[in-house]
């Protein structure tokens, strides 16, 4: 496997050419802590997320303080953008889009914000998801129009220094899809009026799959797992006709895990196995997750940053696995996995190796840079580094004026959702850690009682319950993370995700971000 990977790899590295101006973009989700993010390693932050209501408006509410952040991100020579949307936060995207009125008031509300706070620009993180509107007849030239509108409100609305603000698209694997609902052959037209986009090429496989795969692979393996990858969708846009220098590669700082039925360090060059469906808890930072709009009771995201890979002891260096965790390469999607014979718990992820392979195609395609998620989840700067070893900054930046990079190629010797967790707005936070929905437990049954009989009781941890899923806030008032799940016949205590709270709607429960 070794000697197979370095052929692949070092064919990867003969690609790579010079490219100018090229970006670093992270995301700083509004819910964490950025206190020790080292932001001169970035060009370029999105602030995330603002979500839009059905009106146009939007709000932004943040652990942090956004003036203080900005700050802080432009005197270490980065500019600032606000995020909008994400998988929560795309619900009205549409009917916003589609309305003239509500539109233009989120044009203008987009202009208003970034004056009042000193940003650099706005990047549109349009999700799709089943709970997310969507009207395939008009939802790609309603983008356009938005975006062209954007763009002169913005231009008219240039910051002191004179430098134009940013509008940037977060987008999906393949270009918008037309009336048709086919991807449209031609986006060209779009390049004329937003800065660049962002491929969010991760949550490829994952709960959603039959088997454990790659979350990010740099190439798919012909008839297992999803025929996709980083390289196919940067063709797909390409192929469309958006320009590659106007394209940044969407990389993530962290993995996803699964509970295989057999024992994979079997086979350990076959990274596709059955998977079970229910996913297991992740790093020290998962816990249960709900999702509102859906109304499904909270699960595990199973996502691990990589910064928790290496706090938590699952991986003791940059490449090496700790006992019993097994480290594998999987050759084709130039990806490491990790696999725990014992719990039989499977990990795919990004490291500095894969970030290399990642990076050598986007400088040999000739891509704008690469857009980072998250930036709270790296260890001791060892990914963004990886990445920032290849950028050489033309010039000293200032809050002003752009950062100034270039990505050069790498050197053969330096050797890569909830999540996305999503947004709010000010009085709820909605929990969901990455791009994908939340997956789905078992529904609760509405038809049938619980064996408690006072279904009004809380039930104590180890009684018995049905046969039923059944979830019960431990305390109503929603200042609770605890709840109370009904688990083959034994009702156990169980913990929302970190900064949640329980809320019972009903037989539901949720996790929403504490008031
Ligand atoms: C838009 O909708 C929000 C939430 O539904 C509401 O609070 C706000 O007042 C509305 N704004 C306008 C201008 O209609």
């Amino acid at each position: 496997m070794r000697l197979g990977f370095a052929c692949v790899f070092g064919v990867a590295l003969a690609n790579a050419a010079f490219v100018a101006g090229g970006i670093i973009a992270g995301y700083a989700p509004a819910w964490k802590d950025v206190s020790r993010v080292d932001w001169s390693k970035y060009t370029h932050i999105n602030l995330a997320y603002a979500e839009p209501q059905a009106n146009g408006t939007f709000t932004f509410e943040s652990s942090y303080n956004i003036d203080e952040v900005a700050d802080r991100i432009h005197r270490a020579g980065a500019r600032v953008l606000l995020s909008l949307g994400g998988y929560s936060g795309s619900a009205h995207i549409s009917e916003i889009l589609k309305a003239g009125d509500s539109r233009g008031r989120l044009t203008s509300n987009i202009v208003e914000f970034l004056k009042a706070h000193n940003l650099d620009g706005v990047d549109v993180d349009w999700i799709p998801s089943e709970c997310n509107k969507v009207d395939v007849q008009n939802d790609a030239s309603n983008l356009l129009v938005f975006v062209r509108e954007l763009r002169q409100a913005l231009d008219s609305a240039a910051m002191s220094s004179g430098a134009k603000r940013l509008i940037a698209l977060g987008v999906g694997m393949s270009p918008f899809t037309g009336a048709n609902g086919q991807p449209l052959g031609d986006v060209s037209e779009y390049a004329n009026w937003v800065d660049y986009i962002n491929i969010l090429a991760y949550d490829i496989n994952g709960q959603q799959s039959t088997t454990t795969g790659p979350n990010a692979p740099l190439n798919y393996e012909l008839g297992r797992g999803v025929q996709q990858s980083l390289v196919t969708a940067v063709d797909n846009w390409i192929r469309a006709k958006f320009p590659a220098s106007k394209i940044t590669a969407g990389i993530a700082f962290y993995g996803r895990s699964a509970t295989s039925t057999v024992d994979m360090s079997a086979q350990p060059w076959n990274v596709y196995q059955a998977q079970v469906a229910a996913v297991p808890r992740g790093d020290d930072d998962d816990g249960l997750w709900a999702d509102r709009c859906t109304g499904k009771p909270p699960s595990y995201s199973g996502v691990w940053s990589y910064g928790n890979l290496r706090k938590q002891n699952v991986l003791q260096s940059k490449e090496s696995a700790a006992s019993p965790w097994q480290r594998n390469w999987d050759s084709v999607s130039l990806t490491p996995w990790l696999f725990n014979s014992n719990s039989k718990m499977f990990i795919s992820y990004d490291d500095t190796v894969s970030l290399s392979a990642k990076i050598s195609h986007v400088v040999g395609k000739g891509l704008h840079g690469v857009s980072v998620y998250d930036i709270t989840m790296d260890y001791d700067n060892e990914l963004i580094n990886v990445i920032r070893d290849s950028v050489k900054p033309d010039s000293p930046a200032s809050s002003s004026v752009p950062a100034q990079s270039t990505l050069k190629s790498q050197s053969a010797s330096s050797t890569p959702l909830p999540p996305l967790p999503t947004t709010s707005e000010s009085t709820s936070w909605q929990a969901s850690s990455n791009l994908l929905p939340p997956p789905s437990p078992p529904a609760p049954s509405s038809s049938l009682p619980s064996h408690d009989g006072d279904s009004a009781a809380m039930p104590r941890a180890g009684s018995s319950c049905g046969w039923q899923a059944l979830y019960k806030c431990v305390e109503v008032d929603g200042r609770s993370s605890q709840f109370m799940q009904c688990a083959a016949g034994i009702w156990v205590k169980q913990q929302c995700g970190a900064g949640t709270a329980c809320v019972q709607n009903g037989e539901y429960v949720y996790c929403d971000y504490s008031r």
